[in-house]
């Protein structure tokens, strides 16, 4: 999975002011702004006075390719902003960081230079990322004016906790860039997934032969993931039930680490009564070590080795005949025959959507950052998508989840 949300038009076109206060995490601020304008959104950035004593409005100029804004009445004159306000036009504000003083005039309703006036004459979202020392964000006085802020609709994104650049330890620190960079997504997407519950899978499943080896296989987890991520975005609550990979669990989604086929197949049995949906995109051993060897496996005088293997529990099978309700998708990697697989796999596993995969097709399937598959639906509809980046495979198929719950 990218993680940084290049494959995802959410934000393409957005307009968004990045409201820059002073503190020393200004200059994180520089890495948000270069994500978001790498994800295509218009950002407008409003910097206070104190701002500009960390950072200079150049650096953020550059990167926004747009004039900074600092002074109140300079937007009048400001020719590419077709004189509307910023306020008018934004579809989000962002404060990062955002000081305590930003927070308590804004609380206060008071509007005394370019940030918080356009922040008192805006009706789009804002999304606070405060950032300061512990004792500040302990104080009851600033609490009362998040609180304030929060029960009001802003979106207050709580800072991490750690090292602080006074020399505290402590809450206050500002979060990474893409965390806020996740949480700027989710505010801008659509959300047709609230109330849902979606229960994924994604990776291998990893079987021991010896306390050093194992049987896996090439899957990345890159699918599930990008399938846990959009469905958190899109609203729904999200777990995440993945086998070993090299990927950073998706911001809110409830994440379950699991080894083995049998390990996967509990969490996902014990998960399932909570979820609405299930994405089986796990890449789940079929066969295990009928018995692992307990020691580490000498070579000995041996020229060849053979082990025994005995079939593990078909997880997508077992869902399958408990479903109730839920909708079910499965994936079918093939190599051969790749539609009738498909379909019986449909069949025998009661799925309500599988999508289906030619893993011989370069651009698709295990490894890759880009999927080629065909949809499946148990109603007899066939659609075969164009290769797509993962992340727009996984927003087709949550498509084809969202219409079918609805209904
Ligand atoms: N699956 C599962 N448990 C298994 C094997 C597969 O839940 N033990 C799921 C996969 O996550 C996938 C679907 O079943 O969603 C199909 O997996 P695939 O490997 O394509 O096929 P198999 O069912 O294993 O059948 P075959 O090996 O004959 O292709």
């Amino acid at each position: 999975m990218s993680g940084r949300g290049e494959d995802l038009d959410v934000l393409q076109g957005k307009k968004i002011v990045l409201g820059v206060c002073g503190g020393i995490a200004v200059y994180k601020a520089v890495e948000l702004l270069r994500l978001l304008t790498r994800a295509g959104a218009e950002v407008f950035v409003v910097m206070t006075e104190n701002a500009k004593q960390f950072v200079t409005p150049l650096t953020f100029q550059t990167l926004s390719r747009r004039p900074v804004h600092g002074e109140l009445f300079d937007l009048i004159s400001e020719r590419d902003i077709g004189h509307i306000s910023l306020a008018e036009r934004a579809d989000l504000f962002v404060i990062a960081p955002a000081t305590a003083n930003l927070i308590g005039k804004v609380a206060s309703g008071i509007a005394d230079d370019l940030l918080s006036t356009t922040l008192m004459a805006t009706r789009a979202p804002i999304l606070f990322a405060p950032a300061m020392n512990v004792n500040m964000w302990e104080n009851p006085i600033f609490q009362g004016n998040l609180q304030k802020l929060g029960a009001l609709g802003c979106r207050i994104l709580e800072p991490d906790t750690g090292p602080l650049a006074c020399g505290a330890e402590g809450k206050g620190k500002f979060p990474a860039p893409q965390r806020i960079f996740e949480e700027i997504e989710g505010l801008l997407h659509d959300r047709d997934l609230v109330g849902e519950t979606v229960l994924v899978s994604a990776g291998p499943t990893v079987e021991k032969i010896d306390p050093v080896r194992f049987i896996g296989n090439f899957s990345s987890g890159r699918m599930g993931y990008a399938l846990a991520r959009i469905a958190r975005l899109r609203g729904a609550r999200t777990i995440l039930v993945s086998g070993p990979t090299c990927l950073r669990p998706p911001a809110g989604v409830e994440f379950v680490p699991v080894t083995s086929a049998e390990e996967m197949r509990r969490a996902m049995l014990d998960r399932l009564v909570e979820a609405s949906v299930v994405i089986m995109a796990a890449a789940v051993a079929d066969y295990r070590m009928a018995e692992p060897f307990p020691q580490k496996l000498k070579k000995g005088e041996a020229e060849g080795l053979a082990l025994r293997l005995e079939r593990t529990a078909d997880i997508l099978a077992e869902v399958g005949k408990q479903k109730g309700g839920r909708f079910v998708v499965g994936f079918a990697a093939e190599s051969e025959n790749l539609l009738e697989n498909a379909r019986r796999k449909l069949v025998a596993k009661n799925l309500d959507l599988v999508a289906a995969n030619d893993i011989n097709q370069p651009g698709a399937g295990f490894g890759a950052d880009t999927n080629i598959i065909t949809l499946l639906s148990a109603d007899g509809g066939c659609e075969t998508l164009p290769c797509l980046p993962k992340e727009t495979v996984a927003g087709r198929i949550l498509d084809r989840v969202a219409a079918a719950r609805r209904r």
